[in-house]
């Protein structure tokens, strides 16, 4: 008989488990607690639990699941909260209280629920693994799309073969179904019949199958001015946000998961500030979806929370839970953006274990594979064909919050995540001081992405974008060396054109870049009026540099034109009152100018 042989933490060492499965769940002890081999040696298994162990005993019983750590992927996801491991929030606490939470087991999407499926193919049709078999009204904001799962054989590692395969529909049925109802039978070549039902599980440590990977050259537009000009992610692109405490990390989370421009968007909260979670648990199913008017923003979230009274073993789980989900819905074809606040929660988490593990340590006491294991996270990204013979795209695009102590961005997380993102978002302490939000460091955050997605903004942006961005740069560039110099020898050392390039950056960092995501227009800047802020600040900017070359203007008396003023505020108009507005500071701009 399996049973406890040493309890350390959340890891439980179990005797008697010959033949158990690496990531196999198994139940610990009499409560039957939810736990995860982590390492095998001989009859002995190592188990991460995700549940808090106290009152475990040694020799308690271990059960067997057969099963590794998956999820349970169907309709009824979007709009709900769920914990590490995939437990819905709402359901845990009517069946067991706020607190007890223990051994539970509730499944993900509710077993009773109708859903109206409509099929899309009809019998003796043909299908592959990943075709759409029907459709399903989720939510008011997204269809489901039923795909014959990736996993009919049994198998989650696929060959070509598996996805080369043709099934014959040989019945399918809408109308009113549970999600484990039988809405089609299929048959492959040989005659062997499958039941496809509306919902299916999936491991979450194995990446799901697509079709092939495609060249991430489409921006996720984030209506954040500084990411969307400066350092653009492409959909299907990872990004990371360090910052230290208070910088901004979770503001900017929040607000890309409001604003993006996807379809879906997965938060994966770890809590750092005590309540932090139960405000998001309680403020996101207030928010309205400013992409799509009158519809609640949870229409198209699924919220992976991990609350502080939850064990630390089961943030360990939740991006996977998190990913796997976003994988999903990718394979649906749409466009998924994974948000984790934050990953150095989920690398703690690692440490803890490797520790009670007794692996030899790396770097701060970090295991020596948290690189390995932050690379394989982020490899899950990616914009795909999925399975099947569609030409729709899906993606996922992560971006990982990183919290390093202090901000010290030399420490071990930050750095393995910096060697895997494309896009660096660097936070940084002293603009948050001075409340220049969003805090990001324009002179260190980068963006490998650029060069992919160009193209897209020449075209569908504005075919100057490049140009303006190298113009906005230089500026920005020169302002950082002339501050530096104007704090060293003060103001009088400056020349007339040197302070033209002052205010042209002042401007710069606090109209363009600065932007108050709690503003009910600024919060997310349309591509068109950023393009249109950054025009009327250079022609400020060219224009008062001949007036003061040409002796026609006094450098000094820039910064007290009232259109300078204007611009500043220019970014809380809406759109046509911002171009409107455009057109009268110019006129009066070269009244005063020429
Ligand atoms: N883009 C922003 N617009 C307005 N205020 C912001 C912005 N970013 C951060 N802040 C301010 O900074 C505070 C701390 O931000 P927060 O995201 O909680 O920091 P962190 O998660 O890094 O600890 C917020 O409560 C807010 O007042
Ligand atoms: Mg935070």
């Amino acid at each position: 008989m399996p049973e406890i042989a040493r309890i350390a933490g959340s890891l439980v060492v179990g005797d008697g488990l010959r033949g158990v499965q690496m990531n196999e769940i198994v139940r610990v002890g009499k409560e039957r607690l939810v736990g995860e081999v982590i390492r095998l040696s001989g009859d002995t298994a190592f188990i991460q639990v995700y549940e808090d162990t106290s009152g475990l005993f040694v020799g308690e019983p271990i059960e067997r699941t057969g099963q590794a750590l998956s999820v349970e992927l169907g309709p009824g996801l979007l709009a709900k909260a769920f914990d590490g491991v995939q437990r819905p929030l709402e359901r845990i606490k009517k069946e067991a209280g706020d607190w007890v939470t223990r051994g539970i087991d509730v499944p993900a999407l509710d077993p009773a629920k109708e859903w109206d499926f409509e099929p899309k193919v009809k019998e003796g049709d043909r299908v592959e693994l990943g075709d759409v078999l029907g459709e399903v009204q989720e939510t008011k904001s997204i269809v489901h799309r039923i795909m014959v799962p990736p996993s009919l054989r049994g198998r989650f590692h696929l060959i070509q073969a598996d996805m080369d395969e043709k099934f014959r529909v040989v019945s399918i049925s809408g109308g009113k179904h549970r999600v484990y109802d039988t809405i089609a039978v299929l048959a492959d070549e040989e005659g062997r019949e499958y039941e496809v039902k509306m919902a299916h599980r999936w491991p979450v440590r194995i990446p799901r199958p697509f079709e092939k990977k495609l060249l991430p050259e489409v921006p996720l537009i984030t209506g954040q001015r500084v990411l969307d000009f400066f350092f653009p992610i492409a959909l299907g692109g990872n990004a990371a946000i360090p910052g230290g405490f208070g910088t901004g990390k979770t503001v900017t989370e929040q607000t890309l998961a409001k604003f993006a421009r996807v379809d879906v968007v997965i938060y994966i909260g770890c809590g750092e500030r005590g309540n932090e979670m139960t405000e998001v648990l309680a403020e996101f199913p207030e928010l309205e979806d400013p992409t799509r008017p009158g519809a609640p923003l949870m229409d198209r979230t699924i919220l992976v929370v991990n609350t502080s009274n939850m064990p630390v073993a089961a943030r360990e789980a939740s991006i996977y839970t998190g990913i796997t989900m976003a994988e999903y819905y990718r394979d649906m074809g749409y466009d998924v953006l994974l948000l984790a606040d934050s990953t150095s929660r989920w690398a703690e988490a690692l440490r803890e274990m490797s520790s009670r593990l007794e692996e030899m340590p790396g770097e701060e006491g970090y295991p020596t594979y948290l690189g390995s294991k932050l690379a394989a996270f982020y490899e899950r990204t990616g914009r795909v064909y999925p399975l099947g013979g569609r030409d729709q795209i899906g993606s996922v695009t992560a971006v990982g919050a990183v919290s390093p102590q202090g901000g010290d961005f030399s420490e071990p997380v930050t750095q393995s995540t910096l060697r895997v993102v494309g896009a660096f978002w660097a936070l940084d302490s002293d603009l948050a001081r001075r409340r220049h939000y969003p805090a990001i460091n324009w002179l260190t955050s980068y963006t490998l992405y650029y060069g992919l997605v160009k193209k897209w903004f020449h075209e569908k942006a504005d075919p100057s974008w490049t140009e303006m961005r190298n113009w906005a740069s230089e500026m920005l560039q020169r302002d950082a060396e002339l501050t530096e110099i104007v704090q060293l020898v003060g103001p009088d050392a400056l020349e007339d054109a040197e302070r033209v390039l002052l205010e042209t950056g002042a401007l710069l960092r606090e109209t363009f870049l600065q932007q108050n995501a709690f503003h009910e227009v600024d919060g997310s800047s349309s591509l068109a009026k950023d393009m249109m802020i950054l025009r009327i600040i250079r022609f400020f900017s060219e224009r008062a540099m001949e007036a003061v070359k040409a002796g026609r203007f006094h450098a000094e008396d820039l910064h007290a034109l009232p259109e300078r003023e204007e611009i500043e505020r220019l970014k809380e108009l809406p759109d046509k009152e911002c171009e409107a507005k455009i057109a009268e500071i110019e006129k009066s701009l070269k009244e005063k100018l020429g």
